[in-house]
């Protein structure tokens, strides 16, 4: 199991789909299951269940692919910041895919699937977020200015594929 975190936009689904490829593993993104298993988009679930209701079926949701067979596994952006989840985390390679702001929003502004980018205080939530990530992540790597195929090529060589 390979697990990837970071910030919304910071590329974790591209570049998990590429790394999975590379390594002939299957990849899984966890905000797609948590569709799956609530039919319903994500924006819907914050608007009609709201936050913590989503978070929690995202903890059960990750705790489930994580018993589940090996994979490179993509969270939303917010994942690492449930107590629960983290504890999880530590048995596991966790990559931290760090994007800066202006870059993540570059990538990701304006999508109106993405509740989180229409709330106040994104820019504080990414600088909250940093010290998260990097308490769960095994190995960080920048991802700010560079392609999904050399950051999955350096994580390749990283994760000795
Ligand atoms: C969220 C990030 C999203 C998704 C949900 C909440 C967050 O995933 O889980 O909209 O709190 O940062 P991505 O990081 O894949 O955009």
């Amino acid at each position: 199991m390979i697990v990837l975190v970071g910030f919304m936009g910071a590329g974790k689904s591209t570049v998990g789909r590429l790394l999975a490829a590379k390594l002939g593993l299957p990849f899984t993104d966890s905000d797609q299951v948590i569709e799956e298993r609530a039919g319903q988009p994500i924006r819907r679930i914050f608007a009609d269940a709201g936050e913590p209701a989503f978070r929690e079926l995202e903890h059960s949701v990750i705790a489930d692919l994580l018993a589940g067979p090996d994979a490179v596994l993509a969270l939303g952006g917010g994942a690492p910041g449930h107590p629960a989840t983290r504890a999880l985390l530590a048995a596991v390679p966790v990559v931290y895919l760090r994007v800066g702001y202006a870059e993540a929003l570059a990538r990701v502004g304006g999508d109106e699937g993405r509740p989180m980018l229409a709330r106040p205080g994104v820019q504080a939530l990414h600088a909250e977020r940093q010290a998260v990530y990097a308490s769960v992540a095994t190995l960080t790597v920048d991802t700010d200015g560079r392609l999904p195929d050399e950051i999955a090529l350096d994580l390749l060589a990283a994760l000795g594929g």
